[in-house]
């Protein structure tokens, strides 16, 4: 692994190195044991949109392994003033010893990481969010003991969250249905590969306009926003297109009995989801949101780490 941009570049072996690593990190902490994997290393973290847990869990994360993290609003770097990513990718590898990036278009951190010379870890674009996603699959793997065989169901807006939730699922070895309306569904590129790793695995990929099949006995209830950042336009039309997509009572009951919900957050009451679920016994959100903390930690330590010191950790 060069760099975190798409789950779907990964092997099911990386993925799950990287559930472990974290699992060890998180208990470490837990315990108070302190690291030295970052010693001395930087991390740049370039937003061009806002984030409350993916700034603060890859500043802290970065702290905690002994490195320091250098926020980067692109309102005041020169990258949001035109200056092109090939410059700015080969500078910044001058300095740092890895890039975050947050943005809108995926073909930006796929540049980025073309023309630098150190890892880049993609935090989120109209695309995709595998950080969040690797965070997802700690926290059920952590309430379910497994992810094999289990089964996720999406429903709502066929997202970045969406993206990248059918290729961590099927990587993994679990099924998904995602449920969203004809014209809110997932790109069909992603479908595609999603389905090829799925015959690979061994698992179904359900996509469908009705969200009472795709929750039918799922281990695992996802949602997201209907509005992501930078596409405030569509609310309106969404709003109207989107009701049946509510992940209320109702729905979560055809679900399985021991049904975990999670939502990657910032979450909207009344809107994807209602009061009842998410902030209901079957809710996980919280564990999920702490667990972006010990994600990432094992993929900074994965990339930027000392080999010989991370070794230790894949034993
Ligand atoms: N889930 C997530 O990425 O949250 P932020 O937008 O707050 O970083
Ligand atoms: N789909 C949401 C995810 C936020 C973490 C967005 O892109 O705004």
């Amino acid at each position: 692994m060069e760099h975190l941009i798409s789950l779907n570049d990964l092997t099911q072996k990386e993925i799950f190195d990287i559930l472990t690593v974290a699992e060890k990190l998180k208990d470490e902490n837990k315990k108070g044991i302190t690291h030295h994997i970052l010693d001395g290393k930087t991390l740049g973290m370039i937003f061009s949109k806002s984030s409350t847990r993916t700034r603060v869990s890859f500043e802290v994360g970065m702290y905690q392994l002994g490195g320091h993290a250098l926020f980067l609003s692109s309102n005041d770097i020169q990258l949001g003033r035109g200056e092109c990513i090939y410059d700015t990718a080969n500078v910044l590898s001058r300095y740092l010893d890895g890039i975050m990036i947050r943005t809108f278009a995926h073909s930006d951190v796929i540049e980025l990481a073309k023309y630098g010379q150190i890892p880049v870890i993609n935090a989120l674009t109209d695309y995709l969010h595998p950080c969040q996603v690797l965070a997802d699959l700690l926290t059920i793997k952590e309430h379910k003991g497994t992810l094999k065989g289990l089964k996720l169901a999406y429903l709502g807006d066929g997202n970045n969250m969406a993206n990248s939730l059918l290729y961590g699922c099927t990587k993994v070895g679990m099924n998904i249905s995602v449920a969203s309306p004809e014209k809110y569904t997932c790109p069909s590129e992603v479908i595609e590969n999603a389905k090829n790793t799925a015959k690979e695995t061994g698992v179904t990929v359900e996509i469908t306009t009705d969200a009472k099949s795709a929750i039918k006995d799922a281990d695992v209830v996802y949602t997201d926003t209907w509005i992501s950042m930078g596409q405030e336009d569509q609310k309106a039309e969404k709003i109207k297109l989107f009701g049946g997509y509510q992940v209320n009572k109702e729905l979560f009951s055809l679900a399985k009995d021991d049904a975990i919900f999670l939502h990657c957050l910032p979450a909207y009451r009344g809107y994807e989801v209602t009061e009842d679920v998410i902030d209901g016994k079957n809710s996980v959100i919280f564990d999920e949101a702490e667990n972006r903390l010990h994600a990432q930690k094992a993929v900074m330590a994965l990339l930027m780490g000392k080999e010989k010191t991370v070794e230790k950790y894949l034993k």
